[in-house]
């Protein structure tokens, strides 16, 4: 396995649809290993999630995983999952604001709205078909992969452009408020 480089927003790979894979491509040694180069890009990144535009591969593959990450602290922990060919509807059109940041787009976070009922359908590494429903902050982080795939960016959805923020003034002035509102809402929705 081996750690890839992350394009960062601009790069044309970013804004490109990716490809579903069928189930041959799934399967050969070039998608299986760049899905455990993913794996590891994701982690030492500190990322939640990668997509595999980010590592310059338009094929409709992301990983996700929450796991007392700094960056994050407060979304609550999510086990590895590969997801292949994954699509998300949302289940009603109940949302929440989340602060979101992103390895591609160095620097920034915001807020955007995210649904916070989804329905999930993938396949993971192996072929094998899920449908699931996620829900909260991790319904939003998977929104966030997905849009991915579609060569679409956070920034894209940030509604009011005066959250954006740096990381660090992120932490100087806005982390209490938002960690404070958010926990309070994982809290209720459990997840
Ligand atoms: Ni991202």
């Amino acid at each position: 396995m081996s750690v890839l480089g992350i394009f960062e927003i601009g790069h044309p790979v970013l804004r490109e649809r990716a490809h579903e894979l069928t189930s041959d491509e799934l399967a050969s040694p070039r998608i299986q290993r760049l899905i455990d180069d993913m794996i590891e890009t994701m982690r030492a990144a500190g990322g939640a999630g990668l997509a595999a535009n980010q590592v310059g591969q338009t094929v409709r593959v992301a990983v996700a995983e929450v796991d007392d990450n700094p960056r994050y602290p407060y979304k609550p922990p999510f086990p590895l999952t590969v997801l292949v060919n994954p699509t998300i509807e949302p289940l009603d059109d109940e949302t929440v604001q989340i602060n979101e940041g992103c390895l591609s787009v160095p620097g920034l976070r915001g807020e955007l709205p995210r649904s916070i009922n989804v329905r999930l359908r993938y396949l993971d590494r192996d072929g094998a078909p899920h449908d699931e429903v996620r829900r909260g902050l991790t319904a939003g982080t998977l929104q966030h992969e997905v849009d991915h795939l579609d060569g679409v960016l956070f920034l894209d959805r940030v509604t009011d452009r005066r959250t954006l923020t740096t990381w660090e003034q992120f932490e100087r002035f806005h982390r209490d408020e938002f960690v404070t509102r958010i926990t309070a809402f994982t809290d209720r929705v459990g997840s």
